[in-house]
């Protein structure tokens, strides 16, 4: 694991910001894995400047999104499909067919998202988001490690931390579809963001911890090309 240091969640999403350009640079066609959460606002706000300057540019772009929200309706504005809308795709040349998101019909093959990936190549850069309880996506605590896209019942903490985006918290969906934690581990690289002294211990287990289900974070430390991107916040407890 590289673990990148930065004095705010400015400069830290400035970096992410390029590293995503530079992939989208040196690639025909690339798979981008991409993650919804308050952590990558302002990385997707930068990547919008960034293509506003004529500095980048996704008409050869297709992406996988990690989660989506179950039982919500469509025009729902907390759906993650929404969510990227509006922080990102509606305002690049991103092709519309090139845009995917895991199934949410009640009797879908979930399983058929890590097929549709494969079948694409496979996902070339991954970007996460770290849970407090230490999930990514929304793979909660216990998920096994050798998991594929499957539904998940939202832990009551999770439920909690997104209340933020919802008006009651009777209103946060109890269910999800999510990319498995053996899915995410196939993407070639991946970049986890982490901001905020709420994260810190999250973090800290992610990285020192022996491996184990119940933070779903440590399998990343069995990938070979993870980079982790922190404040200093959400790394006290890393660098002590
Ligand atoms: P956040 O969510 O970016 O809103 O903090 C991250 C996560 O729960 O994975």
């Amino acid at each position: 694991m590289e673990i990148r240091i930065f004095k705010s969640e400015v400069e830290a999403s400035r970096f992410v910001c390029k590293r995503l350009i530079e992939t989208l640079d040196e690639s025909r066609s690339v798979n981008l894995g991409l993650a919804t959460g308050g952590t990558y606002v302002s990385t997707y706000e930068r990547l919008v400047d960034a293509y506003q300057r004529g500095e980048v540019t996704f008409n050869h772009v297709r992406t996988f999104n990690l989660d989506e929200y179950l039982d919500l309706s469509p025009d729902h504005p907390q759906t993650y499909r929404n969510f990227m809308q509006r922080h990102l795709f509606a305002h690049v040349d991103i092709p519309a067919q090139n845009i995917h998101f895991p199934p949410t019909d009640e009797h879908a093959d979930y399983s058929a998202y890590d097929s549709l990936i494969e079948a694409k190549g496979g996902i070339d850069l991954q970007l996460l988001g770290i849970g407090a309880n230490g999930h990514i996506a929304f793979n909660e605590p216990g998920t096994p490690f050798d998991s594929r896209t499957h539904r998940i019942k939202l832990d009551e903490t999770t439920r909690r931390a997104n209340q933020r985006f919802f008006k009651r918290f009777e209103d946060v969906p109890h269910y999800a579809v999510t990319m498995g934690v053996a899915t995410i581990l196939d993407a070639r690289s991946i970049l986890l963001s982490a901001f905020g002294e709420e994260k810190a211990e999250a973090v800290r287990a992610m990285i020192k911890d022996t491996p184990d289900p119940q933070t779903p974070a440590t399998a990343l430390q069995k990938h070979p090309d993870v980079t982790i991107v922190l404040d200093e916040a959400a790394a006290q407890k890393v660098r002590a």
